[in-house]
This record gives C-alpha cells, structure tokens and sequence, in this order.
C-alpha cells in the first residue's frame, strides 16, 4: 500500500489508543471518519517479555517497538495516546449531590449540570492517594421527578445527580505516565478498560436492557455493569488466564512457556466437549524429559481453575444485586448436571445478560461453562465488532477488545459535546492537585 493511501484521509483526524496489558502491549491507529466512526489504519502489538528487564524496562521495550510497528503499519506518525487503565486497584463508588437552581434563576443549565455533578464528587470520602479517573453521571432529579437523561432547559427549585466515581491509584498513573513519556509519546487520556471494551462489544440495546461486560486477561478479571446505556458499576480481581497456566505448569511439572502453549493448544475446559481421550507430549523442566498426559487431565486442572473465575464474577453480580442468589445442591457435579438447582427466580437486572471478552474468551469451552454457571441470563462472547479497515479480520478476536474500544472511545471524546453518544466522563490526563484536578475537567461536562 502507498503510504498517501495507508496514513488515511489527510483531512480526517487520527487517533492513537494503548492498551497495557499484562501479557503484551497493543498501540492501534485509526481516522475518524466523517460519520463519527473509527477506520484502523495500523497497529502493533508485540508480546511483553519479561526476562531480566524490571518491569518498567520491558513495558517501555514493548511499548517503543509497538509504536514502530504501528507507524510503520499506518504511515502515521504517533504522539498522543489514549491509555486504557484496569485491575484491582481500580474503585469506583456511588455519589449523589443536589443543588438549588436559584443561581440559574430556576432553568437547568450546562453551568448547572457541571456543578452539580461536580459535587458528587466532593460528597464522598476516597482515599488521599487515589485520583479520579472518570465522573459518570446517572440520571438526573428535578426536586421530586426523577430519572431524567438530559435535564437541559428543565426548570424546577433543585437538581440532584447520581455518579459513579472511578478513581485509580496515582501511583499506577504517574507509572503509566513515565512509561509512555519515555517512549516518546504523551498521555491524552486515561480510560478504564471495561468502558473501551463496551465501545466495540457491546450494543446499545444491550446496554440499554442491562449486561455485564467481563473482560478475562492475564491477569485480571474486570467487570462493568451497564443498565439504560449507563454505567452503574465497576469491580475487577486478579485471577484470570495467567492462573489457568500457572496451575497448569505445577499440576503437569512444565515450563510456563509450554504451559501456555498447552493451553491453547490442547486446552478445553469443558470436558464433554473432547469425544476421545488423546495424549500429548509435556516438555520437561530442569532437563528433564517429557511425558504423556491425557486432554481429559488438562481440562480438568483448566475447568478447576475458570470455573472459580466464572463463579467470583457470579458472586460479585450477586452481592450487588444484578443476579439472583442460588443455591448450590449438595454433592452435583456442576460440570455434568448444570451448577445451580435453586429456585427460577426472574432476573430483571441483566436483561440482556453477560458478555465475556479478552484472551481467555478465547479458551475453548468457556462459554458452554458460562452458560451453566449463568444459568438464568443469557451468555455470549463478545469481540471487536467489524470496522472499516483491513484489519477487521485480525482484529475481531476478543484480546483486541480493550485496543480497539480505546480507538472508538477516543473518537467519541474527539467529537463535539453535543455529537457524543457516550457519557461524558472526565479524562485525566495529568496528576496535580485536587482542585486543578477538578477544574481542568469540569468544562467537558456537556
Ligand atoms: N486460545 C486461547 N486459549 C486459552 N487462553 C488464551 C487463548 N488465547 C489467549 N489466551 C489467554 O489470554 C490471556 C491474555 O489475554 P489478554 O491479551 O486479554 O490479556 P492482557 O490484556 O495482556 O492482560 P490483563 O488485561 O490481565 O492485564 C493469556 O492468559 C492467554 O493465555
Ligand atoms: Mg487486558
């Protein structure tokens, strides 16, 4: 391809996102095309390796080599990234705050709005060392009417909002920063993962009705839940793919390495999905020769372990009420007879269910254990939904959600306020002191 036809449409305006994960690094380039969606133009997307360098080192190795690979791919030239941030130490909270409308003589105004969803977050105590990443408005009250989307021009004597905080460690954020300043590029914006993920996975009718998007990694597992195209909850641990292959090298003595290689090539974690028993052949360690083992014992140390992370993001539904609670009968094997015997109760909560992406999406049987183990609401696997570049192909696996989402979720903040389909969020794009911190986003409110 010529380079004038790889770098795109020179008037349309080129976005860049970075998705750091665990086991490799994605940098995705796209153009925003005048109907407001993405075109990818190039990515890369080595493998994280993590030998002898500290683990800074190697992400800004992996980082300076996908940066190439993408310019090299698109033609484009990269400065500004939108990152894409997740994991445990990533909380969000609830906040509500009303306030009187005197001072907009009684109409609801963008100036109202602003400050009324930038006092939630001075309603709540949050720890001194976290920093908010985003403010994501629920619905709006208007004195005693609630439920109102977009309470513009509305008058009435108060207005109340509820939001959802997400806050991320400075830390973590000031680490993202020195990785991708010494890179050579500079931070845009800071995005949760869950909420790129739903950009190309999710539908809107989905989100609307209610659904849980779970993004299993390499190492963590993170949950959002959206309900009328809202977010309302976020939540993640750190038990996902790199768990199943770690098991993997203990219970059949091999190297991670080929623990890995195993998983994905022999691996199932649905037993009755193997018709025959067959052998493969597992390198030793320290020398050591290889041995047979059967895909039956595979699976079984694969199902022990994914069935613990499918039944963890059950329980945390169920503790936050999007789920049922049921009771496990006594003495069922959950893998031959179907996991739960507890009463039909109808779940009016996730209407539209789970949605399970990132690598592990791609462990065969999955979904079949999902489906018996979120036996009262509909499963399915989520991926990147075609675009309009060549690389629909490739990047339709469920281990570029988070990548390409950031495109898509990039794109959206790009837009004029009044185009964006999105929530408006606030995106951090530097760490200082609390009020700047509040000040230098409140104007992107509306
Ligand atoms: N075909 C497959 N079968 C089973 N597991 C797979 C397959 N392909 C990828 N995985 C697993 O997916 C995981 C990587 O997923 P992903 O790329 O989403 O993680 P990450 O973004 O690097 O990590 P995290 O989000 O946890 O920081 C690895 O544990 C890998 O083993
Ligand atoms: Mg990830």
């Amino acid at each position: 391809m010529a380079k004038e036809e790889k770098s795109g449409n020179e008037t349309n305006k080129k976005i860049v996102s970075l998705d750091i994960g665990s086991s490799k690094i994605g940098v995705f380039i796209g153009e925003i095309l005048e109907n407001g969606k993405v075109r990818i133009l190039g990515f890369g997307n080595p493998v994280m390796k993590k030998g002898d360098d500290n683990e800074l080192e190697a992400t800004v190795n992996a980082l300076k080599k996908a940066v190439v690979d993408a310019e090299l791919s698109s033609g484009v030239d990269v400065k500004e990234v939108y990152v894409g941030i997740a994991g445990s130490s990533v909380r969000s909270l609830v906040s509500r705050a009303r306030i009187p409308l005197r001072d907009f003589e009684g109409v609801v105004t963008k100036e109202a709005m602003n400050r009324v969803v930038e006092q939630t977050s001075q309603m709540v105590q949050y720890p001194a060392d976290l920093d908010i990443i985003h403010v994501l408005p629920g619905d709006y009250s208007i004195d005693d009417r609630e439920g109102i989307k977009n309470p513009l021009g509305m008058e009435g004597a108060s207005l109340s909002v509820e939001t959802l905080l997400v806050m991320a460690p400075r830390g973590i954020i000031r680490t993202i920063h020195k990785a991708v300043e010494s890179a050579g590029l500079v931070v845009k914006g800071l995005v949760l993962e869950q909420l790129a993920d739903a950009c190309c996975v999710l539908y809107k009718d989905e989100k609307e009705l209610g659904v849980a998007i779970v993004d299993i990694g390499a190492t963590s597992t993170d949950i959002a839940v959206f309900k009328d195209d809202k977010v309302v909850y976020t939540s993640s641990f750190n038990e996902a793919g790199n768990s199943i292959t770690n098991d993997i090298a203990y219970g059949l003595t091999t190297p991670i390495e080929s623990a890995e290689e195993i998983k994905k090539e022999h691996g199932t974690c649905f037993r009755s999905n193997l018709l025959d028993d067959s052998k493969f052949t597992v390198p030793g360690i320290g020398g050591r020769s290889g041995k047979e083992c059967s895909t039956k014992h595979l699976a079984y140390i694969i199902y022990c372990q994914i069935y613990n992370i499918l039944m963890k993001v059950r329980a945390d539904l169920e503790a936050q009420n999007f789920l049922n609670k049921k009771k496990k009968t006594e003495n069922e094997n959950p893998e031959e007879k179907g996991v739960f015997n507890g009463k039909d109760d109808v779940v009016k909560n996730l209407g539209a269910g789970i949605v399970i992406t990132g690598g592990t999406a791609q462990l065969k049987g999955i979904l079949e254990l999902a489906e018996q183990i979120f036996d009262d609401v509909e499963v399915r696997l989520g991926a990147p939904q075609k675009n309009e570049s060549g690389f629909s192909e490739i990047l339709s696996m469920p281990l570029y959600s988070t990548g390409v989402g950031l495109l898509n979720y990039a794109a959206q903040n790009e837009q004029p306020r009044g185009k964006r389909e999105t929530q408006t969020t606030k995106i951090v794009s530097a760490v200082g002191s609390k009020w700047k911190r509040f000040s230098s986003w409140i104007g992107q409110y509306i």
